[in-house]
């Protein structure tokens, strides 16, 4: 697992006040606090499949903690769980209680994988949700004692049960929103003649509007956004509100067309067929600073070149080559032997680009604007194209090398 930052905290408190320990049992006897932090993935199976939040790992938490516990816990809900799951957990757990008193709090996670370190040490805000009895009361005081250590008291906010789930899902549906959106108008600016970099600072601006989160690019990926908008349109089936929940679906469905654009618009430009031809691949991450790989759009964008028959070669700085093997291939519904002809990992930039058609850029690694572009425009074959999935590249000089450039977003008639 590759975070900035994590490594030198581990190294830092291990064995002090930070443990390592397969011995779940011990672990809840001597905690007072426990956090649930297991995954929480979209159902693939039965009701809901493909929208509503997979909860058995959190009801298996519940019911190995009430089995083993000695005495009364606070149970911190840390997984990004659906509206009213804190209700399911406290039924699991009082039916189960043997005497000992639960109470559950809902501390919802805001962290970024790649600013993960960051982000923990200066929170936005700190959400807690519990509550309003004096044992919930009781139980959010000592869990907001154990943040007041580090975040300011005006940054902790509480909130009952049902608003602290919530909050997490919404949150995360606003800032998909904001990429789906900015991703909209950059289909449009390439039309029109604007430029959606140019449209972006402006309205981000605003202070109303904000300028975060306003980057075009080929699409969103990560655990998270696809899986908690699918929950919370889920919830909104479930209570009844189709409007509400085909509003937030769509957030998602831009997302996808916006990766189906890309490979479009790669395939158009190469005129029209990719089939038997080089194409380097630059970053396989969701985004920069991670090697996590759930749901990366350089999935899709792989996979659908591969299946137009082209030879593509993928670097990344670091994801291992196995598991980009294995992602396209599981995403193929193909086992990798046979992908073995059409699918290359290297680890040096320099030697995907030889005898490429062209280069895509998937991920915003810092380390593709800073490449030494007069050499692998050299070894390429002509006319050399790149694909910027990530407004990244140094778009004027490498048109000024030769290069054909299509940047998603920017007049398509300037460039290629
Ligand atoms: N990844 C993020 O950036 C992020 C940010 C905020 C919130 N979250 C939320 O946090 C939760 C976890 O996300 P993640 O990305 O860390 O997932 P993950 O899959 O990387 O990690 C979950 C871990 O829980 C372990 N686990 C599952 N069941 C268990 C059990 N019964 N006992 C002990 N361990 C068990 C799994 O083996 C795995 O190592 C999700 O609900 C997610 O939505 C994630």
């Amino acid at each position: 697992m590759y975070e900035p930052g994590l490594l030198q905290i581990v190294e830092a408190c291990r064995g002090k006040n930070l443990f390592f320990s397969p011995d779940v049992t011990k672990g809840i006897q001597e905690a007072e606090i426990i956090f649930v932090s297991v995954n929480t993935p979209t159902k693939t199976y039965g009701v809901g499949a493909g929208k509503a939040a997979d909860l058995k790992y959190i009801e298996l938490c519940a019911r190995q903690i009430a089995e083993v516990a000695n005495g009364d816990k606070i149970i911190v809900e840390k997984s990004t769980l659906p509206v009213r799951t804190a209700e399911s957990l406290k039924r699991v757990l009082h039916a189960n209680s043997r005497g000992h008193h639960f109470e559950i709090l809902s501390n919802p996670e805001f962290l970024a994988e790649g600013t993960a370190i960051r982000d923990l040490e200066n929170p936005d805000r700190v959400l807690i949700g519990g509550d309003s009895t004096p044992t919930g009361c009781e139980a959010i005081a000592k869990l907001k004692s154990v943040y007041a250590s580090w975040v300011p008291e005006d940054k902790i906010i509480t909130t009952n049960l049902w608003s602290s789930e919530l909050s997490k899902l919404v949150a995360n549906a606003f800032l998909a929103q904001r990429v789906s959106s900015i991703n909209s108008i950059s289909a449009l600016c390439e039309v029109t003649g604007a430029d959606v970099d140019e449209v972006a600072r402006a309205i981000g601006m605003d202070s109303r509007i904000g300028p975060k989160f306003l980057k075009a690019s080929v699409g969103f990926g990560g655990s998270c956004f696809q899986k908690d908008i699918l929950n919370l349109v889920y919830l909104c089936e479930h209570f009844n509100l189709p409007e509400v929940a085909t509003y937030w679906e769509q957030v998602v469905q831009i997302n996808n067309w916006q990766k189906r654009r890309f490979v479009h618009r790669i395939i158009k430009t190469l005129f029209n067929t990719v089939a038997g031809k080089r194409i380097a691949v630059f970053g396989f991450a969701f985004k920069k600073d991670t090697n996590d790989v759930r749901e990366s759009p350089a999935i899709d964008i792989c996979k659908s070149l591969i299946e137009e028959h082209a030879e593509v070669i993928v670097h990344d700085p670091r994801v291992k080559a196995e598991v980009i093997i294995n992602k396209i291939s599981e995403a193929l519904g193909t086992n990798t032997i046979k992908i073995e002809n059409r699918l290359t990992v290297t680890s040096n930039p320099y030697q995907a680009s030889i005898d490429a058609h062209a280069l895509v850029i998937a991920t915003e690694w810092d380390e593709y604007s800073h490449l030494d572009y007069v050499k692998i425009y050299q070894k390429m074959q002509k006319p050399a194209f790149v694909f910027d999935g990530r407004s990244i590249v140094p778009n004027k000089q490498l048109v000024s090398l030769g290069f054909e450039v299509y940047k998603l977003g920017q007049p398509i008639g300037n460039r290629i």
